[in-house]
């Protein structure tokens, strides 16, 4: 079983990273294969939204978005993480939900059975986030189920914040056995 989480903060060892690093371990623990991605330390480009995405074989824009589709299409769990900016995702999970598009106009999707969305923020703007992310889960990207989407949400504010925050930490564990033991309920 592959889960690939997939990191919008650019903060390393910040909220939303730490709170991916406990829900991985856990999973791990419990027989995961597990892989993060952190989109900041890779070259992911705006969707440039010309018409000619569907008669292209690869996406015109050589960056790591094509590696990066590779393995969220083969992974069987996926979280989605980010911290709140502006009352959504950050600009960059935005890029990487757009160049899904390159999915959709090839009819490819991710065979994930499960997904989780990890969200920080210091006040305000978890909902909008949440739906957000929410919204393009029900997209073209994905088939799954309402009750195989996981929801993590935290309240930090500073770099690293989370760590002393032990309710939470104990969520991120539970959130990351939740996912495993929902892919051993459908495999
Ligand atoms: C550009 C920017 C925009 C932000 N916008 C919001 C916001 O709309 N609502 C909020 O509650 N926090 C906002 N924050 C605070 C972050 O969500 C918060 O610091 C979070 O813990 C950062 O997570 P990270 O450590 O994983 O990067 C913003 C921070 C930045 C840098």
């Amino acid at each position: 079983m592959k889960i690939l989480a997939l990191v919008g903060s650019p903060r390393l060892g910040g909220n939303t990273d730490f709170l991916v690093d406990q829900a991985l371990k856990e999973a791990a623990k419990l027989g995961a294969q597990i892989e993060k991605v952190v989109l900041s330390q890779y070259s992911v480009a705006p969707c440039l939204g010309h018409d000619d995405c569907g008669s292209f074989e690869s996406c015109i824009q050589k960056d790591d978005m094509s590696w990066i589709l590779n393995k969220f299409c083969e992974a069987d769990g996926i979280i989605l993480a980010t911290p709140v900016y502006y009352y959504s995702v950050t600009a960059q999970m935005k890029a990487f939900m757009d160049r899904n598009y390159f999915l959709y106009m090839h009819n490819r999707k991710s065979r994930a059975k499960a997904v989780g969305i990890i969200v920080v923020a210091e006040s305000e703007g978890i909902d909008d986030t949440v739906h957000n992310l929410k919204r393009y889960i029900n997209g073209s990207s994905f088939t799954v189920q309402k009750d195989q989407i996981f929801e993590l949400r935290g309240y930090a504010y500073q770099l690293g914040e989370v760590r002393k925050n032990q309710r939470l930490i104990n969520q991120a564990k539970d959130f990351g056995r939740k996912i495993v033991e929902s892919l051993e309920g459908i495999s």
